[in-house]
């Protein structure tokens, strides 16, 4: 009866012997760490999972100790190169047996944050557009009045008003039309992101002269599906902000590395793919504002007198598109925005 119990936990419960070798877990366990009882059984724990700390020491002092301890935050490296955070409790059962139940706490974080975060976004977006239209459909009017009205106009000195109002229509559409996002389909065509974030290097280099933009590829990744116009795009919004951010700060030998990484069974919102591609995008400016943090990805949020605000909110719409999505860590010196592509399809 304890074994079924055990086996229809949510909590990853495992049983080691006294020379930390696996002798059972739930099936909870096999599913947060990937890896089946039967290949696992009989095993050295320690040898299985790498945390940042030493488990198996603390495992052990656990064991000799007959003291049970609580590990908040560890991060464990799975055999299939998943790195997880979790919590886990140790508690010795007799002189030759260790309990061990672990709580994975980022996944469950992360996914609840970034499908709130998402249906916030949908939200935002939403109204920005509604609004975008209605501000849109009055401007052509506008406009067609003012240039009848310059044509009409008796003193030449008048016309000044008139291309005022003229010039600021034409702002405002723009800005509109910004807000409305990429209006036409996403292609989905072979996409090369190594090409995609050389163009940009090259756009950044003639802005910025004075950034040092640091390479880091890896060559493994496999082409993307998607639209490469597009995500020029976004990934010149995310790097642009952080050239502009540390020019703006006066960053002493600003930086910014550029880096792409194959993530393998990563979760995007509530789905899970097989192969992601992360482009990380870092520098070692001021850092986001704290004002900002929340409602860093809305449009028309911007910590920048002249800035729009439009950049992220539209790289994060590109991205969605492509079924990604951007995230964000960031203190000061050390700012990091990853993109995350899926490369292969969900499996169902
Ligand atoms: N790498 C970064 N470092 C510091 N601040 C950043 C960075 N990226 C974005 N920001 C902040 O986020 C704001 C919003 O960016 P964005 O949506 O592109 O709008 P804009 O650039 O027009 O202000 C920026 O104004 C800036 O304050
Ligand atoms: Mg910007």
């Amino acid at each position: 009866m304890y074994r079924r119990l055990m086996e229809h936990l949510t909590t990853a419960v495992l049983l080691l012997d006294g020379e930390l070798r696996l002798r059972w877990m739930n099936p909870a366990a096999e599913a947060l760490l990937a890896i089946s009882l039967s290949r696992l059984k009989g095993q050295p724990l320690p040898s299985l999972i790498d945390g940042e700390e030493d488990i198996g020491g603390l495992l052990a002092k656990a064991r000799d100790e007959f003291h049970p301890f609580t590990q908040r935050e560890a991060r464990l490296t799975l055999t299939t190169g998943e790195v997880l955070t979790v919590d886990y409790t140790v508690s010795p059962l007799g002189a030759d047996e260790l309990l061990l139940e672990v709580e994975p706490r980022d996944r469950l974080l992360r996914i609840s944050r970034e499908e709130a975060l998402q249906t916030r976004q949908e939200t935002i977006k939403v109204l920005a557009r509604g609004l975008a239209h209605e501000v849109k459909n009055p401007l052509g009017g506008i406009r067609g009045a003012a240039q009848l009205l310059e044509r009409d106009l008796a003193d030449p000195g008048l016309k000044e008003f008139t291309r005022i109002i003229i010039e600021e229509v034409d702002r405002l559409r723009d800005l509109v039309d910004s807000m409305l996002g990429p209006n036409r389909m996403v292609r989905h065509e072979p996409l090369n992101i190594h090409k995609v974030l050389e163009r940009v290097r090259a756009l950044l280099i003639v802005e910025h002269p004075a950034v040092w933009i640091e390479r880091d590829y890896d060559p493994s990744l496999p082409e993307l599906s998607g639209d490469e116009a597009q995500m020029i795009q976004a990934l010149l919004n995310v790097a642009r902000n952080a050239v502009e951010a540390m020019t703006e700060a006066g960053t002493a030998s600003p930086r910014l590395r550029l880096r792409t990484r194959a993530r393998r069974q990563f979760t995007l919102g509530a789905e899970r793919h097989r192969l992601v591609c992360e482009v990380a995008i870092i520098d070692n400016g001021p850092g986001i504002p704290d004002s900002l943090r929340e409602t860093l990805f809305y449009p028309m949020v911007s910590g920048r007198a002249e800035g729009s605000g439009l950049g992220l909110s539209i790289a994060q719409s590109i991205l969605h598109q492509h079924q990604g999505l951007i995230e964000c860590d960031s203190v000061p010196g050390h700012t990091q925005f990853r993109l995350l592509i899926p490369l292969e399809k969900r499996h169902d």
